[in-house]
């Protein structure tokens, strides 16, 4: 049997997964997305070439990789039309190897349009999304009004389900949130559009990856965003509104559970967020300056600047468990090659006592005050390190520490944002 690898974000997102992705899949058949849209931003980099994907599965840069995108991730077929067309004038050809589900939900104008508005009334309380219309996408699946990527095929069907969204949703811009209402009219010419470029690609998602399982084709699932923005396990309500860990793999592809061999979980030798929310062991000082531009922490999808902070083992470990993660890949290790006391959060105090779980919810956590455990800086550069014996005694010490506390081993260190650089101690593939 092929194996079945699942790379799931343990952190904030932006750990580093469309890098890792790119490099594993030079043993992979077929990159799957099975959540999130094109909030997330996958930075890839091949020799001097830097590419950013948001939609299309990070194996799309290896020629003879098929890619999928699975039930579980929000469509936005203008999007997707964009980032094809951007890759093709870079010389990538997609299409022949790009299969979409046709029960993705499509995220069409009036979903950016709600997401907007609700960030703009929200004021202060906002969750600073990516304002891409995810949120709303998302509610009209569960609230079974969602248009779909099958929808698309059948121009009647597809009229009357965008006609029957936009009643609800115009009638909550123009009333509710006191914003401008979207036309129908332009909404439907623009999927029409899009429909006739994406019919080739539409396929029976579950029906290939069984045919992919029984040719023993090995199999990677990429994850989007991390354990802490999951809809149900996250900083909630600061989270995605999707299931991010590993369980999503299943839901949002139609593979078993059982399937799944190995959960490679990513977490930055720091931690970073983008958009609002607690984030315990945020550094507003000189040192979190310098993790943010050491680490160039600008988001790959709005160009925000990310928030940084020291790496939080109380919630790493919680993300650990929540996903199976089998083996670790930490990333950005080179960033830390300039500090000279690296702090871990190894607990976190609240209400006068040192706890060692994250309570659930943003509003207790965001009382938790940080406690740390203080290890020596490596000072002297690791960037393009390949080999575990050419680091620095302290910075094996520092991941020492890591998989300790984490109680999961490290089977990867990345040491710079090309596709190479990086250390393989236990390849996830075997
Ligand atoms: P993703 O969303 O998890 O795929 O991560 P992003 O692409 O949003 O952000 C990760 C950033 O770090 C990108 O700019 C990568 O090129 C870069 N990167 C990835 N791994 C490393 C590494 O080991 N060292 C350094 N310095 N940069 C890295
Ligand atoms: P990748 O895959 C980091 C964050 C947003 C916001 C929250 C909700 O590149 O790791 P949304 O638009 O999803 O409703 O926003 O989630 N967020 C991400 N942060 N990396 C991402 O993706 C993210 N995708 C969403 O900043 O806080
Ligand atoms: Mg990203």
């Amino acid at each position: 049997m092929g194996r079945t690898v699942v790379i799931v974000g343990t952190q904030w997102g932006d750990e580093g997964k469309g890098k890792v992705v790119d490099l594993l899949t030079d043993r992979a058949g077929a990159v799957v997305r099975f959540q999130g849209g094109h909030n997330a931003g996958h930075t890839l980099v091949i020799g001097d070439r830097k590419t950013v994907l948001h939609l299309v599965p990070s194996g799309a840069m290896r020629e003879d990789v098929a890619c999928v995108i699975g039930n579980g991730v929000v469509l936005s077929p203008s999007a997707l039309m964009d980032e094809i067309s951007k890759l093709e004038s870079g010389g990538v050809k997609l299409r022949h190897r790009l299969f979409i589900s046709d029960a993705c939900p499509l995220i069409l104008p009036y979903h950016v349009a709600v997401d907007k508005a609700r960030e703009q009334k929200s004021g202060r309380n906002a969750i600073g999304t990516t304002g891409r219309g995810i949120g709303p996408a998302y509610e009209d699946k569960v609230g079974r009004r969602a248009v779909r990527v099958g929808d698309l095929l059948n121009e009647s069907e597809l009229r009357a389900k965008v006609e029957a969204a936009l009643d609800f949703h115009n009638f909550m811009l123009k009333n509710y949130y006191v914003s401008d209402s979207v036309d129908v009219e332009a909404v439907i010419d623009g999927a029409l559009q899009a429909a006739e470029q994406i019919r080739p690609m539409v396929d029976d998602v579950p029906a290939r990856l069984r045919a992919y399982r029984e040719q023993s084709v090995p199999l990677l699932f990429e994850g989007a965003q991390g354990a802490l923005l999951d809809i149900d396990q996250g900083t909630y309500p600061y989270v995605t509104s999707s299931n991010t860990t590993a369980g999503g793999a299943c839901t949002g592809s139609g593979i078993a559970p059982s399937a799944i061999d190995y959960v490679l979980g990513i977490a930055k030798a720091y931690a970073t967020r983008v958009g609002a929310g607690p984030f315990p062991t945020e550094l507003t000082d000189g040192i979190g300056r310098h993790l943010a531009s050491e680490g160039n922490e600008f988001g790959a999808t709005t160009g925000r600047p990310r928030r940084c902070g020291w790496l939080d083992a109380v919630a790493l470990k919680r993300a650990v468990g929540l996903n199976g993660v089998s083996g670790l890949c930490i990333t950005k290790l080179d960033v830390l090659d300039k500090v000279e006391r690296i702090k871990i959060c190894v607990a976190y105090r609240l209400n006068g006592a040192d706890i060692e779980a994250p309570p659930s919810g943003a509003a207790a956590l965001a009382r938790c005050q940080p406690v740390y455990e203080e290890l020596p800086g490596w000072m002297s550069p690791t960037v393009g390190v390949r080999k575990l014996d050419d680091l620095p005694a302290k910075a094996r010490s520092y991941l020492d520490r890591v998989q300790a506390l984490a109680q999961t081993p490290v089977h990867m260190i990345s040491t710079g944002p090309e596709r190479e650089d990086v250390i393989v101690i236990s390849h996830p593939f075997g």
